[in-house]
C-alpha cells in the first residue's frame, strides 16, 4: 500500500489561484502505514510524522496503546515545531524550554521550569489537537474552523468516511498524486467525463475515437449527487475485463462535500470500490488519493502489482495535466463551465456554497439526465 506517486511539484514558489476551503470536517491527512504499527514495530517506534491539511502544519504520530494523534505542529509556548521534539509513545516533550504534552487532548502536563511556589496551573494549557482516526489503512484528521474554539465534541462529529466493502475477502491499493491546483480545480477534473477521451488516452484504456453520446442520469443525495446505476460505458477496457464474469455490471458514483467520489461496480457476486479524495494541502494546492478495494480476479497472481501500476498510470495522466493547467491558472484567465459536461462542476460549486453559506440549498430538486459525448 506504498504510494506510488509523489512528486514535488514545480513553481510551488509561485502559488495559483486559492480556493475557499471547507472546514469542520474529516480530511485523510497520510497513510497510517507511515506511523509505527499498531504493535509499535521497533524501527518505526514513536515515530512523528509531518503534513500540511488546509494551510495548518501538522504533526502525527501513534501512542503506544495505538491511538493515534494530530496536533497543530506548533508549540502554545513560543511556537517551535512540536515535531522537533522528542516523543516517548507516551507524551511529548518540546525541544525549546521542555514542556511536555499529552498528545491526544493536547494538555500540557509539566512545565519544567516552574517552581513550587507558581501559582500556574500547566493542565490548563493545551497544544492545538485534532481528532484523528484510522480507517482502511488512512489517517483522518477532523479539521474544525480556526479560531472556533478549541474542544471538539467527538460525539458531535460526522461519520469518519469508508470505503465501502462487500465481502469478507479482498484485495486493496492504495494511490496518491500531489496536484498543484487548488481544490476546485482538482474536484471538478475529478468529475469531469469531457476529458477521458484526450487524457486518458491509452490501448488499455480507451482511443480517443470511441468517443460516443452518452446519457447519465443523476440524482440528488444529500450534500452531493450520484449519478444512478447503470452499465458502464462499453468502451473502456476494464469493464469489459469484467464482462467475463458473464453477469450484468453495474456502477454508482457518488459525490459528495467536501471532496468525496465513490465508485461501486457490482457484477453477481464481484465487486470493486473505491473512495477517492481531493484535499486542500493549502488554499492553492491539492492532493487526490484513492483507496480501491474488489475481489475480482483475486485469486489471479500478481494483480495487485498489476492494478497499482495501471492505477498510477491513469492517475499520472490527470496529474500531468493538472501541472500543465497550473501554468495556465497563474495568468488568472476567465473560465467557462459548459453545459451538459460542466453541470456536475457547477453542482459542486452550489453545493459548496450552500454549505459555506449553511443555507442547506441543493442545486438538484429531481432526478436529471444529463447528455455529452465522451
Ligand atoms: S517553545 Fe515549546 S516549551 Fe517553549
Ligand atoms: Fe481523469
Amino acid at each position: 500500500m506504498n504510494p506510488l506517486i509523489q512528486i514535488v511539484t514545480e513553481g510551488a514558489a509561485r502559488p495559483g489561484p486559492t480556493a475557499t476551503l471547507i472546514y469542520d470536517d474529516w480530511y485523510p491527512a497520510m497513510r497510517a502505514s507511515k506511523l509505527a504499527s499498531r504493535l509499535g514495530s521497533f524501527a518505526g517506534r514513536n515515530r512523528l510524522r509531518t503534513t500540511t491539511l488546509l494551510d495548518i502544519p501538522l504533526v502525527i504520530g501513534r501512542r503506544k496503546d495505538g491511538a493515534v494523534f494530530a496536533l497543530r505542529d506548533s508549540c502554545p509556548h513560543r511556537g517551535i515545531p512540536l515535531s522537533v521534539g522528542w516523543f516517548d509513545g507516551n507524551n511529548l516533550t518540546c525541544r525549546y524550554h521542555g514542556w511536555r504534552f499529552e498528545p491526544c487532548t493536547g494538555r500540557c502536563e509539566h512545565i519544567p521550569s516552574l517552581t513550587a511556589a507558581d501559582p500556574l496551573d500547566a493542565t490548563r494549557i493545551f497544544a492545538q489537537s485534532y481528532p484523528a482516526v484510522e480507517r482502511d489503512g488512512t489517517i483522518w484528521v477532523y479539521v474544525p474552523r480556526p479560531g472556533s474554539g478549541r474542544r471538539v465534541d467527538p460525539d458531535q462529529l460526522p461519520a469518519v468516511p469508508a470505503l465501502a466493502t462487500f465481502s469478507a475477502r479482498f484485495r486493496s491499493a492504495h494511490l496518491m498524486a500531489d496536484l498543484p491546483c487548488n481544490v476546485d480545480h482538482g474536484i471538478i477534473g475529478l468529475m469531469d467525463p469531457a476529458h477521458g477521451p484526450f487524457v486518458h488516452q491509452a490501448w488499455w484504456w480507451r482511443s480517443r475515437g470511441s468517443i460516443r453520446q452518452k446519457t447519465k442520469r443523476f440524482e440528488p443525495i444529500p450534500e452531493g449527487f450520484r449519478m444512478a446505476a447503470h452499465a458502464p460505458s462499453g468502451n473502456s477496457a476494464p469493464y469489459k475485463l469484467l464482462g467475463v464474469y458473464g453477469q450484468p455490471v453495474e456502477t454508482t458514483i457518488d459525490f459528495t462535500l467536501p471532496n468525496r467520489r465513490t465508485e461501486i461496480i457490482r457484477c453477481g457476486d464481484k465487486w470493486f470500490s473505491s473512495l477517492t479524495t481531493v484535499t486542500p494541502v493549502t488554499s492553492s494546492t491539492c492532493r487526490i488519493d484513492v483507496v480501491a478495494a474488489w475481489n475480482v480476479f483475486r485469486r489471479v497472481p500478481l494483480v495487485t502489482p498489476i492494478a497499482k501500476f495501471f492505477g498510477a498510470r491513469f492517475v499520472r495522466q490527470d496529474q500531468i495535466t493538472m501541472i500543465q493547467q497550473a501554468e495556465g491558472l497563474r495568468h488568472n484567465p476567465t473560465l467557462m463551465l459548459i453545459d451538459d459536461a460542466d453541470r456536475p462542476a457547477k453542482w459542486y460549486f452550489a453545493l459548496k456554497q450552500a454549505r459555506l453559506d449553511g443555507t442547506g440549498n441543493h442545486p438538484l430538486t429531481e432526478p436529471v439526465d444529463l447528455h455529452w459525448r465522451s
